[in-house]
């Protein structure tokens, strides 16, 4: 199974069919138009035809640039950035200059024009909303296992963002990430992605035995199921953002389709105890919540992550609970639903604040099953 997902992902270099392309068109050109504009130049002298050429293959290459070509960046600087991780234009594009000069020891005019560099070289900026709406037709979804819950939330949980699952202690958040370890392993008729899953547990509350009993239910090869889960223990706050930011070269290399972090602030929690450092918390729990964003976007993978809650004793009517993490998480969850217990195996889920979809509440079942209607 893992060689087979290793060739799905295998990526194809448009840069060198790009370079081929031009000299293609003058040889298969008919039209008289295009005659005129694209044979012409080969009738002209010869060095004015390289020139052309040469300036249309130096245009392309200058896109397949590595980091080290970036303008403003040495070869010192590239490789202190590869070092760091940012291995990709596509990394740094998307960096902050305060997160270069921290990770890779930059000089903030270095970090900064290594980052409009690699920005300019990828033409980022605005872009048309008809390619908006084409990146969003390309979201994947995941199904939870139960029909009511997957009409809540729009048909399962989305790749390309964060949906956070929060509730108290039982309330059954950990259920959920085993039920969609083995969801994304379906086919996409079956509501998966035909993915695998990288987990993270910083709770130490993964159950291979979970896992066994809902790949059951699917009739799926259960050793196969086990062996497309690649779960890291992440022993502090520390330890926990490190292994999300080393987890894309993981996600293209082993089909990676969702990534959960069972528990999202724990760690988080238990270093950072009173009010006088819970800015420095939440600096890093931002920073924590931008790598699991970027990781969703750039890769097209869902990320779920659970969050636990606190008794917020400012609020005397209705639910006095809120979930960790304030605004930090809030904004960078794009989908949030809060899980409560109710009679027996039952579980009420509710969706807040979500940009697209009406709130609204769904009652499910946590079985031996996993997630069911
Ligand atoms: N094998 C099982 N069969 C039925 N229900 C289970 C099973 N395992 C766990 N549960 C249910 O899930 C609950 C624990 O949920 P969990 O996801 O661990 O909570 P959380 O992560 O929110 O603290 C248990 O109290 C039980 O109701
Ligand atoms: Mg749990």
């Amino acid at each position: 199974m893992a060689e087979k997902s290793k060739s799905k992902t295998t990526t194809v270099s448009t840069g060198e069919s790009e370079i081929i392309t031009p000299g293609k068109k003058t040889k298969t050109t008919i039209t008289a138009d295009a005659e005129s504009e694209v044979i012409a130049p080969e009738k002209k002298t010869k060095t004015e035809t390289t020139t052309n050429a040469e300036k249309e293959i130096s245009k392309l290459e200058k896109k397949a640039k590595t980091i080290s070509d970036l303008p403003g960046v040495g070869a010192t600087s590239a490789e202190k950035l590869i070092a760091a991780g940012y291995k990709t234009m596509e990394n740094i594009a998307v960096a902050s200059p305060a997160e270069l000069m921290e990770a890779a020891g930059l000089g903030e005019i270095t970090a900064t024009k290594a980052i409009t560099a690699a920005r300019e070289n990828l033409e980022m900026g605005y872009e048309t909303a008809d390619k908006i709406q084409e990146r969003r037709a390309s979201i994947g979804k995941i199904t939870t296992g139960s029909k009511e819950l997957d009409e809540l939330i729009g048909g399962g949980i989305e790749t390309q963002s964060i949906t956070e699952i929060y509730g108290k202690f039982a309330s059954g958040k950990t259920q959920w990430c085993f039920q969609l370890c083995v969801a994304t392993q379906l086919p996409k008729e079956q509501g998966g992605l035909n993915g695998n899953v990288l987990y993270i547990d910083s709770e130490n509350s993964f159950r291979p035995e979970r896992i066994v009993s809902i790949a059951k239910r699917f009739d799926l090869h259960e050793e196969d199921v086990l062996k497309n889960i690649f779960v890291a223990r992440a022993f502090n706050s520390d330890h926990q953002m490190v292994l999300a930011e080393k987890a894309e070269d993981m996600i293209k290399e082993k089909n990676i389709k969702l990534v959960i972090v069972d528990s999202l602030t724990s760690q988080f929690r238990a270093e950072f105890i009173g009010r006088g450092t819970l800015s420095g918390r939440q600096q890093k729990l931002n920073k924590h919540m931008h790598t699991l964003m970027k990781l969703a976007e750039m890769n097209n993978v869902a990320v779920l992550v659970t969050n636990q809650v606190m008794s917020r004793p400012d609020i005397l009517f209705g639910d006095p609970t809120a979930p960790i993490g304030g605004n930090v998480v809030a904004h960078a969850s794009k989908t949030r639903i809060y899980l409560r217990k109710a009679k027996a195996e039952k579980r009420v889920a509710k969706l807040v604040d979500s940009p697209s979809l009406p709130d609204g509440e769904a009652v499910y079942k946590v079985t031996e099953n996993g997630i069911e209607d």
